[in-house]
């Protein structure tokens, strides 16, 4: 049984869509909200396609599954990124898959697909069950003490098992530099009107962009060092994520990474990997804080399969309610609301509505994921949802945490066998509460996160 909890008056109050007509885009472009949600109108949250009324050439939306599977996939090369967000990832990411687009991109993605295959994600995954362990000893300490923040103990977490599968140790400098470079890049790149403008915007972006630099330049540096200490000893290198990026070879040509493509790769898995997981695990705790029944639901299963001890990925099929836990957090709470922008190659129209060359076309989890027209109740947190039964017929492109395309993400089978071992592992032994009247606002930018943090109790707990 669960403990009573405070009441919340609605565990989503203040994250539902803002009634229409919503704030007026021009005011919001001037000063931009951390959560840039608060942009859409209902009525976003509704229509196949939307474009705000006020200023319909800005930006079009798609939600239609169809139509997100025609930009997305059918008719992807019709839909690049957009030039701006290639200016972005490209600034963070350098020559790491994020950062490269055509032929570097396709190159890349080849060279780096068997090392997150199921066979690799599966040799790393006692990494991340240590972890884990380290994680619910480090809270047998806390439960019961002064709260916590829920935030930053699941990006403590991400950033160990990303430390240790890539570098087989916690490189404790690194995770500090990665921790400042994607803060830095967070603040940064809140894009406002002023971006936009015909000749100020380009300027105004290069500084952007140099500071950005400037923090992952120091990241650079420490990668550098530990890459050219394995080139000098290659023998003594341990068989981790690293050591897989310095041998991969392009099935194609037999040609490898060079140091520098290496070193962009690692900032780009580090900066990709941990924030997004950890994202996803701060709202499962969350959701489960103000859902008794899941919690219990979820704490039987735990109990039946592991009787008290630290799951392994063996485990993991036999664990199906947890799983359904996290791809309903991540329906609610998408660690990426809005994939990268595209943009259309020409004119079209899309569900009826024209548009332009060069616009910019949105597909966002965030809207997608509680769209009036694809779920039922969709602000209802219910993990039943993805039951087989339940998720047979529901469209391909109605959820898409992870993206899709020949761009989805790369580091899915890790994040959910992450995601997995480390909820399983805590919720087996600890409850986690909200303080009493504490109210979550949304940062929602590159990724979701609670501003200021997400502070809530532990409390230990036997497992059945
Ligand atoms: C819950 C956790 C995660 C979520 C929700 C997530 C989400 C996403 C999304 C939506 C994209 C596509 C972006 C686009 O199309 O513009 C993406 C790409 C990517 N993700 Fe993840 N991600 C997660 C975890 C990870 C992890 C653990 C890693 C690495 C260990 C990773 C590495 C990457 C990389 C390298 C790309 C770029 C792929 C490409 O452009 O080919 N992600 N991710």
């Amino acid at each position: 049984m669960s403990d009573p909890l405070p009441a919340p008056p609605h565990p989503l109050a203040g994250l539902a869509p803002p009634p229409d007509p919503g704030p007026s885009l021009l005011s919001l472009l001037f000063c931009p909200p951390a959560n840039m949600f608060e942009a859409f109108p209902r009525e976003a949250y509704e229509v196949p396609v939307f474009r705000p009324r006020r200023m319909p050439s800005l930006l079009v939306v798609v939600s239609d599954p169809d139509a997100v599977r025609r930009v997305m996939l059918d008719e992807v090369a019709d839909f690049p990124r957009h030039a701006q967000s290639d200016e972005i990832f490209s600034a963070m990411f350098g020559e790491g898959l994020l950062g490269v687009t055509g032929e570097t991109w396709r190159r890349h993605r080849r060279i780096l697909a068997p090392a997150f295959g199921p066979r690799s994600i599966a040799a790393l995954a006692p990494v991340m069950t240590d972890a884990a362990a380290a994680w619910v000893e480090r809270w047998a300490a806390l439960a019961g003490a002064a709260p916590v923040d829920m935030a930053a103990e699941m990006k403590g977490v991400g950033l160990k098992i990303v430390s240790d599968t890539m570098f087989s140790a916690g490189a404790d400098e690194l995770t500090a530099l990665a921790n400042g470079a994607l803060s830095v890049l967070q603040d940064e790149l809140r894009l406002g009107l002023p971006d936009a403008l015909p000749l100020l915007g380009p300027l105004i972006r290069q500084r952007k962009y140099a500071r950005v630099r400037r923090e992952i330049v120091r990241f650079d540096a420490a990668i550098d060092r530990m890459i050219g200490e394995r080139e000098r000893d290659p023998a003594a290198a341990p068989e981790d994520l690293l050591s897989r990026l310095m041998a991969a070879r392009d099935g194609e040509d037999g040609a490898g990474l060079t140091a520098k493509e290496v070193r962009d790769e690692v900032v780009t898995i580090f900066e990709a990997g941990h924030e997004t997981t950890a994202s996803a695990l701060t709202f499962a705790w969350y959701l489960l804080a103000h859902h008794p029944a899941e919690e219990a639901r979820l704490q039987a299963e735990l109990d039946g399969v592991l009787g008290g001890r630290l799951p392994t990925a063996a485990d993991v099929p036999s664990l199906p309610y947890t799983r359904m836990v996290i791809e309903e957090t991540m329906r609610l709470y998408p660690p990426v609301p809005t994939i990268a922008a595209r943009t259309a190659r020409r004119d079209c129209e899309i569900c009826g509505v024209p548009v332009r060359a060069g616009q910019r076309v949105f597909v966002t989890p965030w809207i997608i994921h509680r769209h009036r027209a694809l779920w039922d109740a969709p602000e209802r947190f219910d993990p039943e949802r993805f039951s087989p039964e339940r998720s047979a017929g529901r469209p391909r492109f109605a959820y898409l945490p992870f993206g899709a395309g020949p761009r989805v993400c790369i580091g899915a089978g890790f994040a959910m066998m992450e995601a997995t071992l480390v909820l399983a592992a805590l919720a087996q032994r600890f409850r986690a509460r909200m303080l009493p009247g504490h109210r979550v606002r949304l940062r929602a930018q590159l990724t979701l996160g609670p501003i200021g943090g997400l502070p809530m109790t532990l409390e230990a707990r036997r497992p059945g």
